[in-house]
């Protein structure tokens, strides 16, 4: 079944533990967790000092993007901080197949994304590497953008590319996700939703709730 993955960006960071104690006694299993450095994108979110301390009051997955500037530089760092997934930029990395070795050595999941300009082919020599696969689907640094329509095609290539060459890859999308167009993600063929203001500016665990009732009705 599909799964949900809420960005804590748009929590509030001055009570983050009541925002993410409102998303229990869901069905939800992972957390997003949005890292930027200011560099790669005009953003400044968080690092392993904030992650760490999350990791000691949750046990949720914590699927990690990577919005910075050389990660392997920190693959240690966030393993340390308990990090269970880190996805990486495609154009962050300098040497990508040594970053993705990295994480996997680390004993992380690893996951690649791209920048919405960015030729989403340059992905497939990697997928036979890689357990997922993030299709961006705003420009990656702010939280509460509207969602790129192309994104769907991106979507719908590498369903069918994983499925007609059997790889073990998940299909994550990110960025513009609510309630009412979330069925289209779910329908090009997406295993995995990112939604952070829609889940986090609202009735947090009615919305995650409303999440759910829609990927088990999608299943049926
Ligand atoms: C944007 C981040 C997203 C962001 C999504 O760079 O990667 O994860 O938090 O936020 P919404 O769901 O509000 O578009
Ligand atoms: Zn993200």
């Amino acid at each position: 079944m599909v799964e949900l993955a809420p960005s804590i960006l748009s929590c509030n960071f001055a009570n983050l533990e009541e925002d993410i104690r409102q998303t229990q006694g869901t069905d939800l299993k992972m957390l997003h967790v949005d890292v930027m450095d200011g560099i790669f994108v005009p953003n400044i979110s968080f690092g392993f000092k904030v992650i760490g301390d999350l990791r000691k009051i949750t046990d949720y997955y914590f699927d990690t993007h990577l919005m910075i500037e050389e990660p392997i530089r920190y693959i240690k760092d966030f393993k340390k901080s308990g990090v269970d997934r880190l996805t990486v930029h495609y154009e962050a990395c300098k040497n990508l197949d040594e970053t993705i070795n990295e994480v996997k050595a680390n004993g992380m999941e690893v996951g690649l994304t791209f920048k919405p300009a960015t030729d989403m082919k340059l992905m497939l020599p990697y997928l036979d590497k890689i357990d997922l696969l993030l299709v961006m689907s705003v420009e990656p640094g702010f939280g509460g953008q509207s969602f790129m329509k192309d994104s769907l095609d991106k979507i719908r290539f590498f369903r069918k590319y994983i499925d007609d060459n059997n790889l073990d890859v998940k299909i994550q999308v990110d960025g513009g996700i609510k309630t009412t167009n979330v069925d289209k993600v779910i329908d090009a063929g997406c295993d995995i939703i990112v939604a952070g203001s829609d889940v986090f500016a609202s009735d947090i665990r009615e919305k995650i709730n409303k999440y759910y009732q829609i990927f088990k009705e999608k299943s049926l």
